[in-house]
C-alpha cells in the first residue's frame, strides 16, 4: 500500500485526496491546509488533517479542527508527498522532502525545473518510473499533451501551433480577474509551448494565451502539421482509443463550455468535474498533413488522473497501461462519444 500525503487542499489537491482514496493499492495518511475554514471541517470528516506549520497549528486548535500534528510531522510517515500548494511554494517544500527521504509529486504551477521528470500519463509515464521528484505539468499542457499524443503516435507531428482561450480563475476565487476585458500574454511563444515539449517530442510548438472573464472552462484552438496524412474518421478512431478524451458534438447540445460543464453534472461527477478533454468533432478539419480542432479543458480536475498515475509511477510501478486502466475504472471515466 503507497501511503500518501497531500500538501495543499485547494482546487486541485482536495480532488487528488478523493481520487487517491478510490484506489485499492495507495491510501491518504494526512492532508495538509493552513486555514481551519469550512474545507478543513469537511476534510477533517475524512482524512488525517495537519497543520503547515506550528503557528497554524495552534488556530487550528482555537477553531476546534482537531490537527493530527503538522506537516514536519507528516513527511515522517509517507512515501510520497503530492504537493498542490499555491505555484512557487513547491522549490521551499522540496528542500523538506529532500531531508525527509521522501518522494515528491509537484504541479504545474512550478518551474519544470522543480523535477526530475514532467509528467503526462499518455506520453511521459514511462520515462517518470521510479524517479524522486515528478511535476505533473499545468491544466492546459495536460489538455495539449493529451489530444496530440494519439496524433503524433499513430500520424506523426512535426509542428503545432494553439491558441489558448484561458479562463480567468477558478469558481470558488472572489478575488482575481479579468472581469471585464480580455487580457493576452504579451510573449510568444507563452509558457505553454516549452512546457508542452517537457512531455512531448514535437519540435516546433507556437502558443498564444488569452484570458478571457470566464470561470468554467479553458478552450483551445490547435492547428498542427503531420508527417503522414490523416483523414477526420482515422483522427476519431483513435483518439476513441484514449478514455481521457471524450469526442463530442454541438448537434448533441454541447455548443459551449457552459453545457459541456453541464454534462459533467450529469455524469454525476462530485463537484461537478470533467477529467476528460473535450473535443468538438465539428471544428475537426484535415486537409493533406493540416489538422485543426477545438478542445475544452476543465482546468480543476483534468490532471487529477494524471496525479494518480504519477503516484504509481513515481513509486517505480512500470506497467503504465495497467496504471491507466485502473484510475480510469476507479474514477469512472470510460470510452464516451457523444
Ligand atoms: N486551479 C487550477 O485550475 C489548476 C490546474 C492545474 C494545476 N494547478 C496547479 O496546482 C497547484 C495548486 O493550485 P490550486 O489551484 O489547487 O491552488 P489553491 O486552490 O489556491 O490551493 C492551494 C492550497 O495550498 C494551501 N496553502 C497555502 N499556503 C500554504 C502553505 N504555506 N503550506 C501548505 N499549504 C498551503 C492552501 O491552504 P489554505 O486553503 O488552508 O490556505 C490551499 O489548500 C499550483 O501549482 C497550480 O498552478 C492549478
Amino acid at each position: 500500500m503507497i501511503k500518501v500525503g497531500i500538501n495543499g487542499y485547494g482546487t486541485i489537491g482536495r480532488r487528488v485526496a478523493d481520487a487517491v482514496r478510490l484506489q485499492k493499492d495507495m491510501s491518504i495518511i494526512g492532508i495538509v491546509k493552513t486555514k481551519p475554514d469550512y474545507v478543513a471541517v469537511e476534510a477533517a470528516r475524512m482524512f488525517n488533517v495537519y497543520a503547515s506549520d506550528n503557528e497554524t497549528l495552534h488556530t487550528f486548535e482555537s477553531s476546534g479542527i482537531k490537527a493530527k500534528g503538522t506537516l514536519n510531522d507528516l513527511v515522517q510517515s509517507v512515501d510520497v508527498m503530492v504537493d498542490c500548494t499555491p505555484e512557487g511554494m513547491g522549490e521551499k517544500n522540496k528542500e523538506l522532502y529532500k531531508k525527509s527521504n521522501i518522494k515528491a509529486i509537484f504541479q504545474g504551477g512550478e518551474e519544470a525545473k522543480i523535477a526530475e521528470q514532467s509528467f503526462n500519463a499518455y506520453s511521459s509515464y514511462d520515462k517518470s518510473v521510479g524517479k524522486q521528484f515528478l511535476r505533473v505539468v499545468s491544466c492546459n499542457t495536460t489538455g495539449l499533451a493529451r489530444t496530440i499524443y494519439p496524433i503524433m503516435k499513430k500520424f506523426g507531428v512535426n509542428s503545432v501551433d494553439a491558441t489558448l482561450i484561458r479562463r480567468a480563475t477558478d469558481p470558488n476565487d472572489s478575488k482575481k480577474g479579468p472581469i471585464n476585458a480580455v487580457e493576452p500574454s504579451l510573449k510568444f511563444p507563452s509558457h505553454h509551448g516549452p512546457d508542452l515539449k517537457t512531455v512531448l517530442d514535437v519540435k516546433d510548438v507556437g502558443t498564444v494565451a488569452i484570458k478571457v472573464p470566464t470561470t468554467l472552462m479553458h478552450v483551445h484552438s490547435i492547428s498542427l502539421k503531420t508527417d503522414s496524412e490523416v483523414s477526420k474518421d482515422k483522427l476519431i478512431e483513435e483518439w476513441s482509443k484514449f478514455n481521457r478524451i471524450i469526442p463530442l458534438s454541438g448537434k448533441s447540445g454541447l455548443s459551449s463550455t457552459s453545457q459541456i460543464m453541464d454534462l459533467a453534472r450529469e455524469f454525476g461527477r462530485k463537484r461537478g468535474d470533467l477529467f476528460e478533454i473535450a473535443v468538438w468533432k465539428e471544428s475537426l478539419f484535415t486537409s493533406g498533413n493540416t489538422v485543426r480542432y477545438i478542445q475544452a479543458v476543465h482546468q480543476e480536475s483534468d490532471v487529477v488522473p494524471e496525479n494518480v498515475d504519477a503516484i504509481r509511477a513515481i513509486m517505480g510501478y512500470s506497467d503504465r497501461e495497467k496504471s491507466i486502466t485502473d484510475t480510469d475504472n476507479t474514477m469512472g471515466i470510460f470510452r464516451r462519444d457523444l
